[in-house]
């Protein structure tokens, strides 16, 4: 199998309970997803289990806070040895630029984190963006240009819905990549998510990575749910 190119995430409360399951994939290497949830109740240990056992890791805590104190807090986290970290894009690209700056003072070895930007949450619509933000521009015309500031920041590429995938790459090209959650099997319920997709769509719609939580994490079997969204997502 090729690099995973699935973030499983691990939205789990406790270590045994990520545990659990992880056994059930053995020897197989796996890219996960550790949020807030995981990361405030476990912390550094946490990731310290899942990187021994060969796991790469999305560390996805969404920073956003004045560029100084991005740039210690990344200094930080670069420390870590995960492999992908994530800003807002809404902080600024002075806030974005200093992301990478203390990436590459905390950086191990010769290689820094990823670090992507979350442009406009999912859970904002165009009503919250005029009525409360008081942002008047069409929704994906916000994504698209808080993408561009992220590339212009110098980052690897943005969190977005896999709809967005195609025109961020057409934008600001292939390289640039697109991280997607929202990601359901044709079979599965939809949850909480709106607008989603499948692994086949989500490869067609040009999505770099795609980042899966209940329809693996909850499946009847996790380890089988897995194959498929692989054979659907990267072809093998
Ligand atoms: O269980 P599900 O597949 O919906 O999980 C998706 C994961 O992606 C969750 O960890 C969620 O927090 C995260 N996410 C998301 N939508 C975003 C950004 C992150 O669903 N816009």
């Amino acid at each position: 199998m090729n690099e995973s190119r699935i973030c499983i995430a691990l939205d789990f409360q406790t270590k045994e309970e990520v545990i659990e399951f992880l056994d059930r994939f053995e020897d197989e290497k796996l890219y996960v997803k550790v949020g807030m949830e995981l990361f405030y109740g476990e912390g550094i240990e946490m990731l310290q289990l899942i990187k021994q056992r060969g796991h790469k890791i999305f560390l996805d805590l969404k920073l956003h806070d004045i560029p100084n104190t991005v740039k210690s807090a990344m200094k930080q986290l670069a420390k870590l040895d995960v492999d992908i970290v994530n800003v807002h894009a809404s902080g600024s690209i002075a806030m974005m630029k200093a992301a990478l700056e203390g990436l590459e003072e905390g950086k191990k070895g010769d290689k820094r984190p990823l670090c992507i930007a979350v442009t406009c949450l999912t859970s904002l619509d165009q009503e919250v963006l005029d009525n409360e933000l008081l942002i008047h521009e069409n929704l994906e015309d916000v994504v698209l240009k808080w993408a561009e500031n992220a590339k212009a920041a110098g980052l690897d590429g943005v969190v977005c819905s896999p709809l967005e995938s195609k025109v961020i790459h057409e934008h600001l090209g292939e390289e640039f990549l697109t991280v997607t959650p929202g990601i359901r099997l044709a079979s599965d319920s939809v949850n909480d998510q709106k607008r989603v997709t499948t692994p086949a769509m989500a490869k067609e719609l040009t999505s770099s990575y795609i980042v899966v939580g209940r329809t693996i994490t909850r499946a009847e079997n996790p380890v089988e749910t897995y194959r498929e969204v692989y054979r659907q997502f990267q072809g093998e």
